[in-house]
């Protein structure tokens, strides 16, 4: 087995299987903010994801991505059950976004969590070289940062977490509290989106474990935790390479014909998930035709909704209820040839998500809870000219960097009625000041930086632990 310096361990790779017409498997970047964000740097940097693929049974050999190397990790039908759909997505998942759904408390997930966790580790001690660098990603391997260091002392181990960290009386309702919290606290570095975040867990720190906690930095024991917020972004030339492209541009332009020329477009693209806020989006909308405010011969809503943890039933139950609402909306206000809203259940390759991008006046990303949301970076960073309208949702990580965006309390469906109006009907000057500032940020906030800003904390937070794990290691490089 080749051992990598940088290694990442997340649940899902940055691959999914998708069948080609003619059957034979296709492998195609996973939807997904975690593997979009991570996959644009590492593929330049040289290391070793170890992850999923998706799919339930034997780990399939994979390619390598450029200099990434993918260890695919199996998952049989009982890990799935318990430690994916169970423990991660149907406990961690809805605590950690405000209990917009219930979260489900059942003893089995939890020991298959664990047992899934500790493979996980394993597989990253196995092909982590000495002193290396290894980068755990997300909710669904809480436990990992832990049980490396056990196994490997030796290396410097990051934990990121790409969702919303909750708040302590949230997080006290979860039985095995205390085991997860000391799981993660097994790196020396743990990132989150925001720096409240931070704040919950060195509360929590001192509660469960009394530790000693700033936000910043936790002593646990005999170690120090460094914490901080690094909000996660995009790869900004790509998206704004991808956008220049002449496919991209036809295609936008075919889309805007297709759509009707004069009508000005709402555009939603998301995992169908029940934290995007999918549903109180649509209330608005057919509120607005019903009250006469937008007329299906002037403004077509077009939302994107792929696929996503379908196995789950609270999934299964939102894509019922929502295609449900598509269709009253559509039969109650739409017009022969002419839909209210055009409802696409389904994946699109990069450059087909710019064409859609720019080809809309009003991008509405209203999540209930979203630890970042990186649809709303990419819609700004596809605009190349500088118009269009972000709406975006106070309780989305990106709002506190994307301040010119209209926001908005996803909530409260009567001020999102009123601020869909107000992006629809905006001055043109005033979307460009906009548009403007918001691409202005973005340039100089996007992955590489992140990554950069992520990884050299990293490496300093080794000289600042106890000299039992010895000599200061450096870290991985990322290009600037
Ligand atoms: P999450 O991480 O919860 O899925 P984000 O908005 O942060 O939410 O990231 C979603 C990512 O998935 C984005 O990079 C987006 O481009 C991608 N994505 C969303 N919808 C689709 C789709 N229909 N096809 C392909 N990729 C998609
Ligand atoms: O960004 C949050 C996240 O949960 C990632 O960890 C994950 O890869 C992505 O959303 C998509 O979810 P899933 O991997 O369950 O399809």
């Amino acid at each position: 087995m080749r051992q990598s310096s940088l290694v990442v361990v997340a649940n899902r790779l940055p691959l999914d299987d998708s069948a080609a017409p003619d059957g034979a498997c296709e492998w195609r970047r996973s939807p997904g903010g975690l593997a979009g964000a991570l996959h644009a740097i590492l593929q330049q940097t040289g290391a070793t994801w170890v992850g999923w693929d998706g799919t339930v049974g034997e780990a399939r050999p994979l390619p390598d991505l450029g200099s990434l190397r993918l260890r695919p990790m199996a998952l049989d039908e009982d890990e799935t059950r318990g430690y994916y759909e169970g423990f991660a997505n149907g406990t961690l998942w809805p605590l950690y976004h405000d209990a917009v759904e219930s979260p489900v408390f059942d003893r089995g997930w939890w020991e298959t969590y664990k047992a899934v966790n500790r493979r996980f580790a394993e597989a990253a001690a196995e092909v982590a070289e000495p002193g290396a660098t290894v980068w755990v990603q997300d909710y669904h391997l809480h436990l990992v940062p832990q049980l490396l260091r056990e196994l490997r002392p030796d290396l410097l181990i990051g934990f990121f977490l790409h969702v919303p960290f909750p708040p302590p009386e949230l997080f006290m309702q979860l039985p095995r509290r205390v085991e997860l919290l000391r799981g993660m606290l097994g790196a020396d570095l743990v990132g989150f989106q925001r720096p409240q975040a931070a704040h919950n867990v060195a509360q929590l720190a001192a509660k469960l474990l009394g530790a000693q906690g700033a936000d910043d930095a936790i002593v646990l024991e005999d170690r120090v935790v460094r914490t901080g917020a690094f909000p996660v972004s995009i790869d900004v030339a790509e998206m704004r390479s991808l956008s220049a492209r002449p496919y991209v541009i036809n295609q936008a332009r075919k889309l805007r014909h297709d759509l009707g020329s004069h009508k000005r477009v709402l555009l939603s693209v998301d995992r169908l998930d029940y934290t995007k806020g999918i549903e109180h989006r649509l209330t608005a909308y057919a509120e607005l035709l019903r009250d006469g405010l937008v007329k299906v011969r002037d403004t077509v809503v077009v939302q994107v909704a792929v696929p996503s943890r379908e196995r789950v039933e609270t999934y299964r139950g939102l894509r019922d209820r929502i295609e449900r609402e598509v269709g009253r909306i559509n039969g109650e206000y739409g017009r022969v040839g002419e839909p209210a809203i055009h409802y696409l259940n389904q994946p699109f390759d990069r450059a087909d998500l710019a064409a859609l991008y720019q080809t809309a006046d009003v991008m509405v990303v209203t999540p209930l809870r979203d630890g970042m949301n990186l649809v709303a970076k990419e819609f700004v960073a596809a605009r190349r000219d500088d118009t269009g309208a972000l709406v975006l949702s106070e309780f989305a990580g990106a709002a506190a960097e994307l301040e010119d965006a209209f926001q908005v309390n996803p909530h409260d469906v009567d001020g999102l009625k009123e601020t869909l109006l107000r992006a629809l009907s905006a001055d043109p000057a005033d979307l460009a000041a906009r548009m403007a500032g918001m691409r202005r940020y973005l340039t100089d906030h996007d992955i590489h930086a992140w990554a950069r800003d992520y990884l050299t904390t990293l490496s300093f937070s080794s000289q600042s632990r106890t000299a039992s794990i010895g000599s200061a290691q450096s870290g991985p490089r990322i290009r600037s």
